[in-house]
């Protein structure tokens, strides 16, 4: 099994990503972390814990990460994903489900501890950030380091060029870009724009699992309702599962290695600078996914979410 911590804000997407990795058996998924992001850090939090409860892993342990970007003032997603963070609906308590603090010391001491460890980042990068602040020599353990997040040939999401998780705190991203030891894989919206779930799949799920079906329309019919009243799309896209579905099968994805920067203020700010062409004559820092295949990340997320896929 992978060592893996996901760093995430959830996000209704972010909920759907902590479905497929826990329900992963190449994944042992050491904690979850939050930053503010789609909403404040705690709230994000509690999130986590009601999708670790929708799939019976309250075991897994969550961490209440920064607050707040390194130098920006936090703007957060809840015109997308709903003042909750997960589409206004879904409001019940968990009631066994335990929040810890220090999500930055948590990502430390876990790297620290362990050998091989990967971060699956969904979310800002604020916390990785500040943790290679504060720890460089930590991430020397780090196995690998997956970032949803950034653009490449595609309009961005919060500005004509800018993808929400590196706008809301581009100082992290570029930091992080620039000081992390490992290659970054960046799966930008080159290749989560592909991912759609539609209403036709969400029916099909009914069919599969009534509990999770409703806990997945619930959070999903204001993302889908946001998709429609900003771009005419009937679905919604869901940008972190590809994140970890490509962790796990890197034949979901392909893309090609480059330096890579984020701008960092002015009307390009978040921005991903992926120099493809070799202009600064840098060292490759990530590894920028431009291809995906839908219909196998899909096959995956289905089968492995949904227990009654098999009986059909
Ligand atoms: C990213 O922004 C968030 O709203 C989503 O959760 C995803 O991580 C997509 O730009
Ligand atoms: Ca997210």
């Amino acid at each position: 099994k992978r060592k893996v911590i996901i760093d995430c804000d959830p996000g209704i997407d972010d909920s759907l990503a902590i479905l497929l990795a826990l329900n992963s058996p190449e994944l042992e998924v050491l904690g979850i972390t939050t930053c503010s992001g789609n909403v404040p850090a705690k709230l994000g939090a509690e999130n986590a814990l009601k999708a670790l409860q929708m799939c019976s892993s309250l075991n897994t342990p969550v961490y209440i990460g920064e607050e707040h970007p390194l130098k920006r003032e936090l703007v957060t997603a809840q015109d997308t994903h709903g003042e909750d963070g997960i589409g206004e609906n879904y409001y019940d308590k968990v009631t066994d489900g335990k929040l810890n603090s220090n999500g930055v010391d948590f990502i430390i001491e876990t790297l620290k501890n362990n050998k091989d460890v990967s971060i699956i980042a969904l979310g800002p990068l604020t916390n990785i950030a500040k943790a290679i602040m504060k720890d460089k020599e930590a991430f020397n353990n780090l196995d690998e380091f997956v970032s949803m997040g950034g653009a490449f040939r595609i309009h961005g999401n919060c500005s004509p060029v800018a993808e929400f998780n590196y706008w809301v705190d581009p100082h992290a991203a570029n930091y992080v870009y620039k000081n992390l030891s490992k290659k970054i894989h960046m799966v930008g919206l080159d290749v989560t724009r592909k991912i759609v779930l539609t209403p036709n799949i969400i029916e099909f799920i009914n069919r599969l699992d009534k509990d999770l079906a409703k806990y997945i329309t619930q959070i999903t019919r204001f993302y889908i309702d946001f998709h429609w009243y900003q771009e005419k799309i009937i679905g919604c896209v869901i940008n972190d599962p590809l994140a970890v579905a490509y962790f796990i099968d890197r034949n979901i994805c392909q893309g090609f290695e480059s330096y890579t920067e984020v701008v960092e203020d002015g009307i390009a700010m978040g921005q991903s600078i992926v120099d493809s062409f070799n202009f600064y004559n840098k060292e490759p820092n990530s590894i920028v996914l431009t291809d995906a295949d839908e219909k196998k990340f899909m096959y995956m997320f289905l089968k492995r979410v949904f227990k009654g896929y098999e009986d059909i």
